[in-house]
This record gives structure tokens, sequence and C-alpha cells, in this order.
């Protein structure tokens, strides 16, 4: 894992392709004094994210790659962020596949949140399946990314009740404000003992 030089933040970068609600909490995270990290880069591939907004608001440069040509944007994403210091990856609703060569090329500096309990539904429309499959429980999870999709170390996991009158949009709603609490926590267990 990433090191802690001196009394210095690690500089790190938000991946993000939608709203960027985890992104402005990460931010705010990142100002507060003991906060282990640094968010010095904003990455997307949709230019149209409303994240980016806060990007400008909070005075963080940001860039917008188009994964239509994977490759080249990944090759260009490892060159900026390279310039840029950055040591660590937090991917937040970064709904883009990265390739197992740049996985491996960041040193596996790279942390994810998905909105369920993981191993358990992994991919895209989580919510809509937990409520068809009737499940009691769901909650987020915050892991280490490798080349599997969804599938690496599990860092921190905080599970919910499902109440009956939940439907997917509730239930985003619940597991959104629970990510917005265990992303810094699983920041904080990694690094704030450095
Ligand atoms: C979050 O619920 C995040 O866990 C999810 O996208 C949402 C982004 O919201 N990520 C994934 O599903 C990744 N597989 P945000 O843009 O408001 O942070």
């Amino acid at each position: 894992m990433v090191e802690l030089i001196g009394s210095n933040k690690i500089k790190t970068a938000v991946f993000i392709s939608g709203t960027g609600s985890n992104l402005k909490n990460l931010i705010k995270f990142s100002l507060l004094k003991k906060s282990p990290i640094k968010i010095s880069f904003i990455v997307s591939n949709n230019i149209k994210a409303k994240g980016l907004n806060f990007a400008k608001k909070y005075k963080i440069k940001k860039k917008t790659y188009n994964f239509k040509n994977k490759k080249l944007s990944e090759k260009l994403i490892l060159g900026d962020l390279k310039k840029n210091e950055i040591n660590l990856i937090c991917l937040a609703g970064f709904m883009k596949i990265l390739s197992a060569k740049f996985i491996k090329k960041f040193n596996g500096n790279i942390l994810n949140i998905h909105p369920s309990l993981l191993p358990k539904y992994k991919g895209l429309n989580t919510h809509e399946r937990v409520i068809e499959n009737n499940e009691r429980f769901s909650g987020c999870t915050v892991h280490y990314v490798n080349s599997s999709l969804d599938s690496g170390k599990i860092i921190l996991q905080k599970k919910i009740l499902i109440s009956k009158k939940d439907t997917p949009t509730t239930l985003k709603k619940k597991i959104l404000k629970q990510e917005h609490i265990l992303y810094p926590k699983a920041i904080n267990k990694l690094l704030a003992n450095l």
C-alpha cells in the first residue's frame, strides 16, 4: 500500500462518471486536518458528469477522457496521474472497467465503492436485483480493485436492513448515505496510521 512521507497527505485522484455525491463527500473528508488524503485530480469518462462541478467549486484539476478508445485513454490517464504525482485512486461511481494492465501499472493502489454486500450483486442495477430477490439485507462495500469486476479484497462493509416498503430508489438513497460514511472510514483504516 502507499506510503505517507513526512506529514504530507497522499495525493489522490477520484474517478467519476455521474452525480459525484461520493466525490463531494471525499473532498469534504480530504479537507479535514486529520485526513490522510489530498484530492488533487478528478478523472471522468463522461463530459456531462454532474460531479465535475465539484472540481470547479473546490478548485481541483479535472480531465475527461473518451473511453471509446480505452487503450489510449488509459495511457493518457496514467501519464496525467504521474504528472500530478498521484499515489492513490478512489473510484466513486466510475462506470468503466479498468484494464488489468492499468491496474498493474498503478501498483494496485486503487479503491472502489460498490452499493451491495459483495461478493453478492456485482455489476449494474444492484438495487433492482436486490429488491426483486426479496433480500432482507443489503449495504455497501469498499474494496481494492483487481482485474475482475467488483472482486478485489474487501476493506470495509456496512450492512443495512431492507424494509418491506423499500423500492430501488429508496434503497439507493439509504445506501448512498451509508457509502458517505464508509468510504472515509475505509481510507482511514488503510492510511491513518502511516
Ligand atoms: C454509488 O452508489 C456507487 O456505489 C455506485 O455508483 C453510485 C455513484 O453515486 N458505484 C457502482 O455501482 C460501481 N460498480 P455518486 O456519483 O453520487 O457517488
